[in-house]
């Protein structure tokens, strides 16, 4: 017990100095991930890049949003990617269930390939806006997104 009692007291200080640093302690990647996003959406040239960067993944992909209001489109999506991190929270996917929905083939028929290419352009426009991008930063978005993007497009 005594044992335990210094270790317990030796982690409280190793704790208070890690504070007193002014570090953050231990933040998982959904904290990471749901920081990283409310430095991304500053800026609404985030969601004009990722939709830049996605039509030019693929033809096909483009053709998709011919008819799209790209506007109202890029807020839908601002809060479409904050649905799949809650999700990763811990929240409920009814709403990403929605989206498998929407997205599936009775619907708009979005193939589950293209979501690679979605995946993609989403990395390379938070590592080109986020001023804190790390390649470990990077790792936690793609641990983060995977079981939103799984669901929606396992929907199809
Ligand atoms: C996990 C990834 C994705 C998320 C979070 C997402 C999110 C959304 C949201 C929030 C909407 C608006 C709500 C709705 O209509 O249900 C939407 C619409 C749409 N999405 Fe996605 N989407 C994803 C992947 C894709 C992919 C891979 C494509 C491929 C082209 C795509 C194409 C579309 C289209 C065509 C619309 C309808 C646009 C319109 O109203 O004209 N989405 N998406």
């Amino acid at each position: 017990m005594a044992i335990f009692g210094r270790k317990l007291r030796m982690r409280a200080i190793i704790t208070s100095f890690r504070l007193f640093q002014g570090h953050p302690l231990q933040m998982n990647n959904t904290d990471l991930v749901f920081q990283s996003y409310g430095r991304c959406c500053r800026k609404d040239e985030f969601f004009v890049d990722f939709y830049d960067f996605f039509m030019s993944s693929s033809d096909a992909i483009r053709n998709r949003f011919v008819d799209t209001d790209m506007a109202a489109q890029r807020h839908l999506l601002r809060n479409g990617v904050m649905q799949i991190i809650l999700v990763a929270r811990g929240m409920s996917d009814r709403k990403l269930r929605d989206l498998g929905e929407s997205h599936n083939r009775s619907n708009y028929n979005i193939k589950p390939e293209w979501y690679d290419l979605w995946e993609q352009s989403l990395l390379k426009t938070v590592r080109a806006h986020d001023p804190e991008w790390t390649p470990e930063l990077q790792q936690a978005w793609r641990e983060v997104l995977k079981p939103g993007i799984d669901l929606i497009r396992g929907a199809y």
